[in-house]
């Protein structure tokens, strides 16, 4: 049991979004030892076909199953949206987790007029699956789901201050005037400053890190398999795309000085 416990928990992403997990874990969680991926390659996910999103996933997925991980974290509202099922059913007994569940479970006890803002990519948003699932906990709730397709590439690109960009995508949200917003999409807690100032201070924003952590340390807890060590946690990390920008963006946004990461072409 002690060796399965040192094992890493993998996560993987679009590019960059993951890492707002990875930062929550790193604070949460600080013994564990993590395996990154970023296919910031093939970002954005949200803007590709089910397919697509599909095959991207389960190769990142199966890349670092063969890395001798504890468990993974599908660190990717569009990936857990779509993949996810597909991903658990042949993953070989180990777990994965995906970012869905954890968020939705804060959304009422948050939100106090039950007008419910939900932003993500296009395909999150296509599916309606969060709109359903806020829907059927409470019928009576109003629910305004937005895709933010230029997001997720504007944060890519490192560009994490672009207020007037993030006034504009957010327009037809701000005249709803929503008293609670949920940030479906993994990259969008980078930017949340941003959104906070597009949006109005009035608006409770949720983050789901905390809450996907918490998660994550529950299954681990009752898996027996959260590694309580006092060494602090080794950090790994690959990119599909370019080595030198992920280091000095994944920095930036981790907040602490990391290896250059491995380039794995998924
Ligand atoms: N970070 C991702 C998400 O949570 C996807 C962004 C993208 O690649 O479009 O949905």
């Amino acid at each position: 049991m002690a060796d399965k416990v040192k094992k890493a928990i993998a996560i993987f992403d679009s590019g960059f979004g993951g890492l707002t997990l990875m930062r929550q874990i790193i604070k949460t969680l600080p013994s564990e030892n993590i395996i990154y991926f970023g296919d910031n390659l093939n970002a954005p996910y949200g803007d590709k076909s089910k397919n697509e999103i599909i095959n991207l996933a389960k190769k990142a997925a199966f890349f670092l199953y063969q890395k001798d991980i504890k468990a993974l974290l599908i660190g990717c509202n569009t990936a857990s949206v779509y993949a996810y099922d597909e991903i658990s059913r042949h993953f070989f007994g180990l777990p994965v987790i995906d970012v869905i569940s954890p968020s939705l479970k804060m959304v009422f006890p948050l939100s106090k007029d039950k007008k419910i803002g939900v932003i993500a990519t296009k395909a999150t948003i296509y599916s309606q699956l969060y709109r359903k699932q806020i829907l059927a906990y409470n019928p009576t709730a109003q629910v305004f789901s937005l895709a933010c397709p230029t997001f997720a590439p504007m944060i890519e690109r490192g560009e994490f201050e672009n207020l007037k960009e993030i006034k504009r995508a957010l327009l037809p949200l701000i005249k709803k005037k929503i008293d609670f917003l949920l940030l479906a999409c993994t990259h969008y807690p980078i930017i949340q400053e941003k959104i906070k100032e597009a949006i109005g201070e009035e608006v409770t924003i949720l983050d789901p890190s905390s809450a996907i952590t918490l998660e994550l340390e529950n299954f681990l807890k009752r898996a027996q398999l959260k590694n309580e060590g006092s060494l602090r946690g080794r950090y790994e990390f690959y990119t599909s795309g370019d080595a030198v920008k992920f280091k000095t963006i994944a920095e930036k946004i981790l907040g602490i000085k990391i290896n250059i990461p491995i380039v794995y072409l998924s």
